[in-house]
């Protein structure tokens, strides 16, 4: 059993989000063809997902590694029906090439997601697939300001080395030859209330029921630590959307 995934289990999103700020990033999308074709890059359970084919006339391709989720989002696409809008698909962003020819989606969206390649080799390697004109929209964990205490700073330095602050993202949005339509940082509600929230009711659960195991205990308070972190230093990092367009 992986117990990353046991306890991330049955939680409404696998990152902060909500459906207002997926609603904002898709509507600053200006010029899009009536039926526009989207990959959702690491879609996890999908919350987005649903948002975007509840909002377009497009096709969604929806693209994750752990297939529970995609069941997940499969099961939601059903009762909601939606299948003819949404196709659920196992496979990498690492490589896109193996499923889709270059320039073939008007939109590729990401939430909470390109961290795992890095933003710079993320916005890179994902630019052929996306038709000239098209759009990436992608919300990723930033630094809001330059200067931070050593505490939050040790931890993502140890988590997510690779994060970078608002304008260095930008600069690599310049330097991937994307311009730049829209960013803004989501409200602190879109940590609790479908992500860290639930989260902590799951690690409280899930501490009893493991209590004898020392290796769930360290890893339940790993996820109580991230949480911690943010409830004390919410206001020198954020997830940011980044909304972009390839001229
Ligand atoms: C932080 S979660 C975000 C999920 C979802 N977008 C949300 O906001 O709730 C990151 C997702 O990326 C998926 N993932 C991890 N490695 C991946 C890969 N190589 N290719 C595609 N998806 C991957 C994970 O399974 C997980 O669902």
């Amino acid at each position: 059993m992986n117990i990353f995934f046991e306890i991330h289990k049955d939680i409404p999103r696998e990152g902060p989000g909500d459906n207002a700020s997926t609603k904002k990033a898709f509507q600053s999308l200006e010029g899009l063809p009536k039926q526009p074709a989207i990959l959702d890059i690491g879609c996890g359970p999908g919350m987005q997902t649903l948002k975007l084919a509840r909002n377009t006339n497009g096709k969604i391709v929806a693209l994750d590694m752990h297939q529970p989720f995609l069941d997940r989002l499969q099961q939601s696409v059903n009762d909601e029906k939606l299948s003819h809008k949404v196709e659920v698909m196992k496979g990498s962003m690492f490589s896109l090439e193996d499923y889709f020819k270059e320039s073939s989606f008007d939109v590729i969206w990401s939430e909470g997601a390109i961290f795992i390649m890095g933003f710079e080799h993320g916005v890179n390697s994902w630019f052929p697939f996306v038709k000239k004109g098209g759009f990436i929209a992608l919300s990723e964990l930033t630094w809001l300001k330059p200067k931070r205490p050593k505490e939050i700073n040790d931890f993502w330095a140890k988590n997510y080395p690779g994060m970078k602050t608002v304008e260095e993202n930008l600069q690599l949005v310049e330097n991937a030859r994307y311009e730049l339509i829209d960013h803004f940082t989501l409200p602190e509600s879109s940590w609790w209330d479908h992500y860290y929230g639930p989260l902590e009711k799951r690690v409280a659960m899930l501490r009893e029921e493991h209590k004898n195991s020392d290796e769930w205990q360290g890893k339940l308070d790993e996820s109580l630590r991230e949480i911690e972190m943010y409830r004390k230093y919410s206001e020198y990092y954020g997830y940011v959307f980044y909304i972009m367009q390839k001229i």
